[in-house]
């Protein structure tokens, strides 16, 4: 079945609902509970959606998550035939330790079309937003690539600003750019957020750069396959069993993964909302009886970009869903 109406809609009721619940937990250094109840109120709430979905990119295998783990069904099972992308709380450590830039995720494309390597954890990554595409090329000199973007955007070098995870691994990475000139802006966590960040309206990054969740370069893939940016990758082995396991799929650590590598479909949705508050989208703003939230909303047939602030109150919410959503942390 075709999908004609915009799933976008529906998703973002699905990273509401979980930035909701888990926002409660911002802070109080549990990323186990925050993670929970974000799993728990998206899994509600993507059952209520009329689509037949299967998780390709979720919380784990059948054995290490109850519940969204990869190849588990969800949706009402009548509707259009999707793949699912979900990453409840991405950002897990923002989330406990109470700092900015955790944000619930969710992503559908066609049946099929989204990519999933098995056991494979971090890519080498580099994500640009509409302007940049076509000018950057992963296996290019550091340099090379932040002048070709800088000439595509119309800035000078010193203008350009690279997000990069903040690790060890980095370091040598981090030199190249700074020997540029380029800015750069380190975060500790929350890569799909960074590389989304390329894409936005005054795009407080222009290029993402380096070594992330192999999980996370599909979900930055769906949005900027919605926005026409761009993201390539490669597979970064971290040990010789990553390595015997590349071998074993028949895997090449030297092909670069393409944005329709990892979302091989033009239908494709994007919703994100905003848990602790960031420079991407606000937190979950809590007031007696409800709170207000801000999401984005993507969807790449139309290309179209919606910001959506909405204000829940806890009384109606409930009278519809079986989610308590008048409890805070304490009392889950
Ligand atoms: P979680 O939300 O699963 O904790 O992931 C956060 C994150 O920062 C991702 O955004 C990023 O891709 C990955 O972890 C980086 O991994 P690591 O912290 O091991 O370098």
């Amino acid at each position: 079945m075709r999908i004609e109406r915009n799933l976008g809609m529906d998703l973002v009721r699905a990273t509401e609902a979980a930035a909701l619940r888990s926002g409660r937990w911002m802070g109080r250094g549990d990323k186990n509970k925050s993670d929970q109840a974000a799993v728990d109120a998206m899994r509600m709430a993507l059952d209520a959606i009329s689509m037949n979905g299967v998780v390709v990119i979720g919380e784990g295998e059948k054995d290490e998550a109850p519940m969204l783990y990869t190849s588990e069904r969800v949706g009402s099972g009548e509707g259009p035939e999707v793949d699912i992308a979900v990453d409840p709380v991405e950002g897990t450590t923002l989330l406990a330790e109470g700092m900015p830039g955790a944000i619930a995720v969710v992503a559908v494309a066609e049946r099929g079309s989204l990519y999933n390597w098995q056991g494979i954890a971090y890519m080498d990554k580099l994500a640009v937003g509409e302007r940049a595409r076509g000018v950057v090329d992963i296996n290019a000199p550091v340099d090379v690539n932040i002048r070709n973007v800088a000439r595509a955007l119309g800035k000078s070098v010193d203008d350009v600003t690279v997000v990069v995870l903040d690790r060890p691994r980095h370091k040598e990475l981090i030199r190249q750019i700074r020997g540029t000139g380029a800015r750069i802006k380190l975060i500790l966590h929350g890569d799909v957020s960074a590389g989304v960040m390329t894409t936005i309206e005054n795009p407080p990054a222009d290029i993402l750069m380096g070594i992330g969740g192999a999980p996370e370069a599909v979900v930055t893939a769906c949005a900027l396959k919605c926005t026409g940016g761009e993201i390539q990758c490669k597979i970064w082995p971290r040990n010789d069993e990553e390595q015997a396991l590349i071998a074993e799929q028949g895997l090449d650590v030297h092909r670069i993964y393409h944005t329709e590598d990892l979302v091989r479909s033009d239908v494709v949705f994007f919703a994100a909302t905003g848990i602790t508050p960031g420079e991407f989208l606000r937190g979950v703003e809590y007031f007696g009886g409800g709170a207000r939230t801000h999401s984005v909303v993507m969807r790449a047939a139309s290309g179209t970009v919606r910001y959506v602030d909405s204000t829940h109150r806890w009384d109606k919410l409930m009278r519809i869903s079986n989610v308590p959503y008048d409890r805070g942390a304490n009392n889950d």
